[in-house]
């Protein structure tokens, strides 16, 4: 399993950097790493004229207290490291590698004619609740710490800013944690200079919220927050109101039923405004609880209908978005159903009424019982092909006890994955890993891939190690995507 993981890791390193926003793919930054920065917030410079990404980072046995990583960029899909802006002390009350540092945000603060940033600060048993505090005068940091301190005297777990655009004014968001007591979302200002909260402008009540993150329309604030599942993802709710200090509406779900928000967590959204149009993006995490540093990013662009006062997370798997105009399409691949693929060994084409084509490919286990699609057109260069699945993780994993998420007690486990060879050529074995989706539900995962120029490409997919057993989701199509221009 390590085995795999690492290799596919490696051969991902030669790809070229994306141009298109790919939900959930490997990003990579422009030296070829993995983009890490998770749970993050995108702070635009005026100074830089750049995008700002900053983000939890987390690797391989340092998975909490890595300190934030920062990122630029100009288009939001090439991102440049530029190492960590908050660096873990050694020994330090609060920042050391013991320490969590999590869901960072920098704002601009032009009274102070400095860079701010804020995060949940705790001990490694999330026994403090702070909010953490540092300064630097360059966007990029490096931050000097300031202090950790308790909003208002409250709990504060998750952390979110929000600047308001009509007046500049900056809102801490916050859980207040998990006793009875808390259970609340905050929404308090800043001070002017944004160095201390003031005021405690609404709170939203017992929902038992976290992650939280506005949307500011001409018309409205939409307020996003998920459940509290940890790791695991559920249904982001929204509540909409005309004014901060509220009313607000009932919360409601943000996308389509029982795809836990097409597998992800929120936590961010960035508004941009272009020429043409503004743009709103759900900035959200596709968290790997098996491995937190492999979790991806999951931005989608937001539908908004002010007459019916919704707001809704619109599916693509590519989308070419222009910052400077605002706008953005989604690339138009090409399809290949399950019905027309061939299988091998047990896997086999079952009837599926909730299937693009009827029927759902399944059985998928290890390198003898695989699938292999066929005549698939290629450019020969790097293509973003997206995998549409069913997990229903319900089998129970061998001896393990209760697979399923649905069951009580249940072991549950965030994927399955499955191997993907480009014709035959087993040399090259990709990763696919493929998070629960529930029953009847088909989300999909992307790959770049590097498929022959012409039509007589295959692509074979098997199962692989997911720590009990060698079982590859069910499949229901691919669509294989022009490359980047
Ligand atoms: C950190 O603390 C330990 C134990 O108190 C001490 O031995 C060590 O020298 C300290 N390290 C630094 C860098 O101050
Ligand atoms: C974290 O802080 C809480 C509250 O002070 C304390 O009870 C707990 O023992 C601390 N955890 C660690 C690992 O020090
Ligand atoms: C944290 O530091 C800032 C900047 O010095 C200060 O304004 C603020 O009062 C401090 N917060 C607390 C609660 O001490
Ligand atoms: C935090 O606020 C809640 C109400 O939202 C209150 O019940 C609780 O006592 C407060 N906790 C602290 C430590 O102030
Ligand atoms: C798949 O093939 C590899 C290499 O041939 C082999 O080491 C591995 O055991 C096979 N796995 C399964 C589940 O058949």
């Amino acid at each position: 399993m390590w085995h795999l993981r690492t290799l596919s890791l490696l051969l991902c390193t030669t790809l070229t950097q994306a141009k298109y926003i790919v939900p959930g793919a490997r990003w990579h930054d422009t030296a070829g790493n993995l983009v890490n920065a998770h749970a993050g917030g995108i702070t635009f410079d005026e100074e830089t004229g750049k995008f700002w990404w900053f983000g939890e980072y987390k690797i391989e046995g340092q998975e909490e207290g890595g300190g934030v990583s920062c990122y630029s960029s100009e288009d939001l899909a090439t991102w440049e490291a530029h190492g960590l802006a908050l660096e873990p002390v050694k020994n330090h009350s609060f920042i050391s590698p013991e320490h969590i540092i999590q869901r960072p945000k920098v704002v601009y603060s032009a009274e102070a004619g400095e860079y701010h940033m804020f995060w949940h600060a705790d001990n490694s048993s999330y026994g403090w609740l702070l909010q953490g505090f540092a300064t630097s005068d360059s966007v990029s940091g490096p931050y000097t710490f300031v202090n950790a301190t308790a909003p208002m005297g409250n709990w504060s777990q998750d952390y979110g800013l929000f600047q308001d655009a009509n007046d500049g004014r900056a809102y801490a968001l916050y859980s207040n944690g998990d006793e009875k007591d808390g259970r609340d979302v905050y929404l308090t200002r800043y001070n002017a200079d944004i160095t201390e909260l003031e005021e405690v402008v609404y709170r939203f009540d017992k929902f038992d919220l976290e992650a939280p993150t506005i949307i500011q329309t001409p018309g409205s604030y939409y307020a996003l927050m998920s459940h509290k599942t940890g790791y695991r993802p559920n249904n982001v709710v929204a509540f909409r109101a005309d004014s901060l200090s509220g009313p607000w509406s009932q919360p409601f779900m943000v996308a389509p039923l029982n795809t836990r928000t097409f597998n992800s967590q929120s936590g961010f959204s960035l508004k941009i405004v272009g020429s043409r149009r503004t743009t709103y993006l759900y900035i959200g995490d596709q968290w790997d609880s098996n491995s937190l540093w492999e979790s991806r990013y999951i931005w989608l662009p937001v539908e908004i209908d002010e007459e019916k006062k919704s707001l809704e997370l619109v599916w693509h798997d590519v989308y070419d978005l222009d910052v400077k105009t605002g706008e953005w399409a989604p690339v138009e691949g090409k399809t290949y159903s399950a019905r027309h693929a061939r299988t091998a060994g047990d896997a086999f084409k079952q009837e599926a009424n909730f299937a693009t084509d009827g029927v759902i490919l399944t059985g998928i286990y290890g390198n003898d019982s695989t699938v292999t699609f066929e005549g698939i057109e290629g450019t020969g260069e790097p293509q973003w092909v997206s995998f549409y699945y069913q997990n229903t993780d319900d089998m129970g994993f061998g001896d393990q006890p209760g697979g399923s998420p649905d069951r009580i007690g249940g072991s549950w486990q965030l994927r399955r994955i499955s191997s993907v060879v480009v014709n035959g050529d087993t040399a090259h074995v990709e990763t696919l890993y493929q998070r629960d989706t529930h029953k009847g539900i088909i989300l999909s995962t992307p790959l770049q891939l590097t498929l022959e120029k012409g039509k007589h490409n295959t692509i074979t997919v098997g199962g692989l190690d997911n720590g009990f057993d060698y079982k590859g989701a069910d499949l229901d199509r691919i669509v294989v995507y022009p490359p980047e221009k």
